[in-house]
């Protein structure tokens, strides 16, 4: 069965549109738990947009379901996340210009660089997933490099529509076969919605879905514990 992961980074995004302390993450981890979180997942980007580095040391002490923090293979986020230690860190691609993250981590141009970040957060303990595209080569240096998980980017599905979408889903769960062969974790997210989150649940071995955005979005009018116990029904 799969996991949900809930991404809280776009109530950082509120609350930093003023610089001030309210909403505040660390109680919408706590709402999200209550509605049946089984992961609570934040993104310390190198420009501080939404989450900050006071919002991880607390979420550490106070998240009892699993952190995942994301993160860009930079060294100002690589040695906060080895002093924090979270169980687990996802490594992604980071643009400072762009909206969201925009497509996965390109594992086979970036070899040494993602080979020294897999290695320095496995020495500190977290399990190690990278954010990937559907991409054989991709996933094939993944294993290479000893991650331990990769999340599939759904994005492309997610933006698609009819026959497109569907052959976005192909490639997706042909992916996922891949990594589960390779012996890895299956992950998946990105603009993942309550409309569009059953196929990729579906998908043989899913593991683990991290969303955020669209449960986000809801709760504004839900409060975050009905939004996450919705789409907790739906991945389940
Ligand atoms: N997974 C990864 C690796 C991401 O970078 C993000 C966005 O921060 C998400 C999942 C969640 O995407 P969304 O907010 O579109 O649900």
């Amino acid at each position: 069965m799969a996991k949900l992961g809930v991404n809280i980074d776009h109530v950082a995004t509120v609350r930093e549109a003023r610089k001030t302390n309210e909403p505040d993450p660390v109680w919408a981890a706590v709402e999200a738990e209550l509605g049946g979180a089984d992961g609570i997942t934040v993104h310390l980007r190198e420009d501080r947009r939404h989450i900050q580095d006071r919002d991880l040391r607390i979420l550490m002490q106070t998240v009892a379901v699993k952190l995942n923090l994301e993160l860009a293979c930079s060294d100002d986020v690589l040695r906060i996340a080895c002093a924090v230690r979270p169980p687990q860190a996802t490594l992604v691609p980071e643009k400072r210009e762009e909206v969201t993250t925009e497509g996965g981590l390109d594992a086979v141009s970036n070899r040494e660089t993602v080979a020294r970040a897999i290695a320095e957060l496995r020495d500190a303990g977290c399990v190690v997933s990278l954010f990937l595209d559907p991409d054989e080569r991709q996933i094939e240096m993944a294993t290479e490099l000893g991650a331990e998980a990769v999340e599939l980017h759904t994005g492309c599905y997610a933006n698609a529509h009819g026959d497109v979408q569907t052959a976005e889903l192909t490639k997706l769960a042909a992916a996922g076969k891949l990594i589960r062969q390779a012996g890895l974790v299956l992950h998946a997210g990105h603009g993942l919605t309550y409309r569009n989150v059953q196929p990729i649940v579906q998908i043989e071995g899913m593991d683990e879905l991290n969303i955020g955005h669209s449960i986000v979005a809801r709760s504004i009018f839900t409060g975050m514990r009905e939004a996450v116990a919705e789409m907790r029904r739906l991945v389940r």
